[in-house]
């Protein structure tokens, strides 16, 4: 019969040289970004060749017990778990997401690890540097892998415009200008959640700005160097205590008692990659865009732009066309781009992608690695803390440039994984 061998690391999935037969998987939080790990690892077999060993969908652990079992019932989970602890002692269970409110993610991340779980972890990976350090430090010890969801980094129209970019056809990019504009908080009575705490910073720069920015750097090829002129605005600056328990960004009732908003509705900031400029606005606050990443990207050539609200296509101007033909052609995603031949059922022109495909990618990207696979550019592993502790000191660095009435601040120099597989 075979068994797993307790030894829980890359290419441990054997037993006697045979390979296990199962990877057993759990997600910690069964909240909106949690439903869609649920639903990628249950997904994940289903995409390109069958060469994944069998998914077991262990568990669903949530706090909120209602909230865990009609996740763990909608999307065929055995069972749930009220404490993250039973999944981490949970022989059965090799690789575990970890899908829960920033500041939690250090505790369980650690405990996880320690464990010899393999953990894939949300961004931003914490809400403070030093726990995003410990947590870097807790990776380098584990013996299992400890890897970071930077999930627009599978989006196949973003991995198709820095395939045009790092192949030099917009020639030297010159100018990056990026957004993230969301409308999760233009309601002044959505209630107050784990969203609206902590200081400046750790609201839509780390919600939706962690995103934009290692977009900026993928599709750049560079890596921030400076940030400058940030600004910070709290639009509304209290929200109603909801009466019950709140997931996602809205849903629940809420009282007639209202608590601060700490933290920013809205970011903006110029940066510089290297010599390339570039100005980066976030936004919750946003109407009439529900989630909205979007960028232009010019180079001496042509440049090419993208916005979320289209993402099946990406727009490409190129400065060899004829003068007085030249502007934006669509270009619809297909089996040429990035991801999309082998990897989907429907792999033919114009078949579309979604938010959700973005996790079916990513997490199938972590089980290869777990199950021991070999990388293939046309499915990169997902990126590890040191890449998450990067991306929360481009945070961090916008933010004592907001502090410093919009001074010049240099990033920390950093070489993501992103950027290595890419160049
Ligand atoms: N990659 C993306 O596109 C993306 C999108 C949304 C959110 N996120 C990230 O995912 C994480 C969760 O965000 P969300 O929007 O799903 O939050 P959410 O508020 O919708 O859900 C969080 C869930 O965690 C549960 N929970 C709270 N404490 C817990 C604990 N100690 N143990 C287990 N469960 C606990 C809550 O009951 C809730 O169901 C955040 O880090 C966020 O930044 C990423």
């Amino acid at each position: 019969m075979l068994a797993f061998d307790g030894a829980l690391h890359i290419g441990a999935f054997q037993y006697l040289g045979v390979p296990l037969m199962t990877i057993g998987v759990a997600v910690i939080g069964a909240g909106m970004a949690g439903r869609a790990h649920a639903a990628a690892y249950r997904a994940a077999t289903s995409l390109y060749e069958s060469n994944l060993p069998p998914v077991r969908l262990v568990s669903i652990g949530d706090v909120n017990s209602t909230f865990g079992k009609a996740a763990a019932d909608r999307f065929g989970y055995e069972r749930t778990d009220s404490d993250w602890r039973v999944i981490a002692d949970d022989p059965n269970i090799h690789a575990v997401s970890v899908v829960v409110a920033n500041h939690l993610h250090r505790e369980i991340v650690e405990g996880l690890l320690a464990a010899g779980k393999h953990v894939l972890c949300e961004k931003p990976l914490s809400d403070t540097l030093d726990d995003a350090r410990a947590m870097v430090a807790a990776a380098d010890k584990a013996s299992s892998i400890a890897r970071i969801g930077l999930t627009f980094l599978r989006n196949p129209a973003i991995a198709a415009v820095q395939k045009i970019v790092s192949s030099g056809q917009l020639g030297k990019v010159l100018h990056f200008s990026g957004k993230y504009w969301a409308d999760y908080s233009s309601d002044p009575m959505s209630p107050i959640s784990w969203r609206y705490k902590g200081h400046m910073g750790t609201g839509a720069l780390a919600d939706v700005g962690s995103h934009i920015s290692y977009i900026a750097e993928f599709i750049t090829g560079n890596a921030f160097t400076e940030v400058s002129g940030a600004r910070f605005v709290t639009s509304i600056t209290e929200r109603p205590i909801p009466s019950g328990a709140v997931q996602g960004h809205s849903g629940a009732t809420v009282s007639d008692k209202f608590d601060t908003v700490e933290n920013d509705d809205y970011a903006g900031f110029t940066a510089s990659f290297g010599d390339v400029a570039g100005s980066i606005e976030v936004s919750r606050v946003a109407s009439g865009h529900p989630t909205s990443l979007s960028f232009e990207v010019y180079g001496s050539k042509g440049a090419a732009r993208f916005t979320q609200a289209r993402n099946g296509e990406f727009e490409l101007v190129l400065n060899e066309d004829p003068y007085g033909q030249r502007g934006f052609r669509t270009v619809q995603i297909g089996p040429s781009h990035p991801y999309i031949a082998g990897g989907l059922p429907v792999d033919a022109p114009g078949v579309n992608v979604g938010q959700n495909d973005q996790f079916f990618f990513q997490n199938r990207a972590f089980l290869a690695e777990v199950a021991g696979l070999a990388e293939t550019p046309s499915l990169p592993f997902c990126p590890d803390f040191a890449d998450g502790l990067h991306n929360m000191e481009v945070i961090e660095s916008v933010i004592q440039s907001g502090l410093a009435n919009g001074a010049n601040v240099a990033v920390p120099a950093a070489s993501p994984s992103y950027l290595r597989k890419n160049a």
